[in-house]
């Protein structure tokens, strides 16, 4: 959460500051501010909301600077006020910070006694005082990064700025990213890659406790301790044009037309030609363990978690080895019980947050190892695990997770299926013919968005609805749960998920004329994999069918997602949604697809900043 950029080189740092901050601003949107260094004098410039309230405020100023420092924050310690915004100056000192200060009480009950006076309510600015301390005893910034970094608890980066250095910036990376751009002439940080991918694709990436020296022209990186360090200079994949909204009104709408070509990136290199079955390759390094497991615990949260929920109907199903799936926010409180022979399964896009990368820490502390499914290269989850598959779904933008879920999704389905076969738990062609279903899935993605315009119609009719009920059973009520979550983070409308089996157990008092209840109802299509996979969904539908009379019979508007040909589902209800004909374990994959349409086209009419929802921030970096 938060987003920081700071530029060192040779041109106005006003229009890359802003630039950057607009590109970071799906980390945080509650205020935002920039600083330029000129003339041996830092200008501060701070505002309330959202980047473009910022830059109004700056649209008539020209800078003589060629050093400067922006932040786009959301809110920790202190209202969303100008006077909490970053960057804090204090003295000669000015600073932008993300994440938390554990222990900055403590600190500030320190500086006060030396008369030091606060001007906001937050963390960083006893970091702003510390340097100032420092410097005033006439430490440089390297200097006192030195002194002031063994005094500090908690998980920050920082980017800071001295009067007395016009030179120089310099940034640190502890818990929370920070990356070094780098060009001939210029080099930047900044808290992902995205905010400077138009700029270079040549970065560092710091390591936790790792400081950057930002000369112009010039970077030195060092230890917490002050020792110099080769670095490694990396070449991103990101290219600056998936960065853009090609044409889509938001990101959103963007990355879920995306799903067809991103679910085909993920599939692609884990296809064996001559088995024709999975094979991921990165799995070999784990081959002996995976063929002795004896449980699985995944963890993850929000979006990621409800793709670990699907995750457990596949891995019980096709590698039959008991799976648990936790709370990021709850796994490592409860002293999880990590066996010998289990592994932890992260899922994050970001893998940079705060909770999923403990519980990753937790299973090292047990010497549990971690496999983690992950979009973004490099980030804090991915260096730290054993194994990584990357989901290559691109740059997700939009805080609604869309993309990476369905692609999150495909790496479980490929995973279970390939420990299946580890485990001798399913035959080589049964896998076959599951893969073969896999290989189909961009192509039945790509029909599903086209019934875009008839979710859009269906959106009219329901936009005012003040309740939604999903329903879902077997591996369609972990969709159920994220349908709800994604319409309830953009619409802001009151939306649950439920196992249709719990429907009677008490949320039917909720159902009445005015609620929408949308009933996933696909068939197995896939006869063969059903006799495999078990008796999970065509019985089921029978019993889906009495919850939806159930649902009907006390008034509620009912909309079904079941399978083209249907005749039972359809007639049933008032609104009718049907997915191309596919196997158990394809169709959550599919349904998903309407139901973040049906989320975006509501939140559309109702006229929310469906790309950066109130409250939410794209990456969860704390508590
Ligand atoms: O980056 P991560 O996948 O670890 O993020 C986890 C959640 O914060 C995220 O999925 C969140 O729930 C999304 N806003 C949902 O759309």
């Amino acid at each position: 959460m938060c987003g920081i950029i700071g530029y060192n080189g040779i041109q106005d740092p006003k229009g890359i500051l802003l630039d950057g901050l607009k590109k970071l601003e799906y980390r945080g949107y509650d205020s935002a501010g920039i600083a330029i260094l000129e003339n041996n004098k830092t200008l501060v410039f701070r505002s309330e909301g959202k980047i473009n309230q910022l830059e109004t405020k700056l649209s008539t100023k020209k800078f003589n600077g060629s050093l400067g420092i922006g932040h786009t924050r959301w809110a920790t310690h202190g209202a969303p006020t100008e006077n909490n915004a970053h960057p804090h100056q204090v003295g000669a000192v000015t600073l932008v910070h993300n994440g938390i200060i554990e222990n900055y009480l403590e600190h500030k009950s320190h500086l006060e006694k030396s008369n030091a006076v606060f001007k906001s309510d937050t963390d960083t600015e006893i970091l702003a005082h510390l340097f100032n301390q420092a410097i005033k005893l006439g430490l440089s910034l390297k200097e006192a990064c030195l002194k002031i970094l063994p005094t500090l608890k908690g998980s920050y980066a920082f980017v800071a700025l001295n009067d007395n250095q016009p030179d120089q910036m310099i940034g640190v990376a502890n818990g929370a990213p920070l990356i070094v751009g780098l060009t001939k002439n210029e080099n930047y940080l900044a808290s992902d890659v995205q905010a400077i991918l138009n700029r270079t694709n040549k970065v560092i990436y710091l390591k936790d406790g790792q400081i950057a020296l930002c000369k112009k022209g010039e970077v030195e990186i060092f230890t917490p301790e002050g020792t110099l360090l080769k670095p490694e200079i990396k070449t991103l994949h990101w290219t600056a044009d998936q960065m853009e909204k090609s044409g889509y009104r938001h990101y959103m709408l963007k990355e879920i037309h995306e799903q067809s070509q991103a679910i085909a990136n993920t599939i692609s290199g884990n296809i064996d030609p001559t088995s024709e079955t999975i094979q991921i390759p990165e799995l070999k390094k784990l081959q002996d363990k995976l063929k002795n497991l004896n449980r699985i615990s995944i963890v993850a949260c929000g979006t990621a978690r409800h793709a670990g929920l699907v995750g457990k109907y596949y891995l019980e199903k096709f590698a039959r080895v008991s799976t648990d799936v936790d709370f990021g926010s709850e796994f490592r409180y409860r002293q999880p019980v990590l066996e010998k022979n289990s592994l932890t399964l992260l899922i994050s896009q970001s893998g940079e947050t705060a909770d999923t990368l403990a519980a990753l820490r937790e299973s090292r502390v047990h010497e549990v190892p971690a496999l983690s499914i992950c979009n973004v290269r490099e980030s804090s989850l991915a260096r730290e695990s054993d194994i990584v598959l990357y989901t290559n779904a691109g740059p997700e933008i939009g805080v609604a997770s869309t993309k990476a879920f369905t692609t999150q999704l495909t790496f479980l389905y490929m995973f279970a299926v390939q420990l299946g076969q580890i485990r001798g738990v399913i035959s080589p062609e049964y896998a076959k013919e599951l893969t073969n279903d896999l290989m189909h899935l961009p192509f039945l993605v790509d029909k599903t968005l086209r019934l875009e315009k008839q979710i859009e119609e269906i959106a009219l009719n329901f936009q005012d609805n003040p309740f939604f009920f999903y329903m879902g059973r077997d591996n369609q009520y972990p969709i159920a749960l994220e349908s709800a979550l994604k319409l309830k983070e953009i619409s802001y409308a009151h939306a649950e998920g439920y196992p249709a089996g719990e429907l009677k157990h008490g949320p039917i008092a909720l159902i009445d004329r005015q609620a929408a209840v949308i009933v996933l109802a696909t068939q197995n299509t896939s006869p063969k994999t059903f006799h495999e996979a078990g008796k999970s969904d065509n019985i089921l539908l029978e019993k889906i069918l009495s919850n939806l009379q159930q649902v009907k019979a006390r008034g509620g508007q009912i909309l079904s997602v079941g399978t083209e040909g249907d005749t039972v589902f359809s007639k049933e209800s008032k609104y009718f949604i049907g997915l191309p004909k596919a196997s158990w374990a394809i169709n959550p994959i599919l349904s998903t697809i309407p139901m973040q349409l049906l989320a975006y086209h509501i939140a559309s009419l109702r006229g929310t900043d469906v790309d950066k929802p109130r409250n939410l921030a794209k990456s969860v970096t704390v508590e």
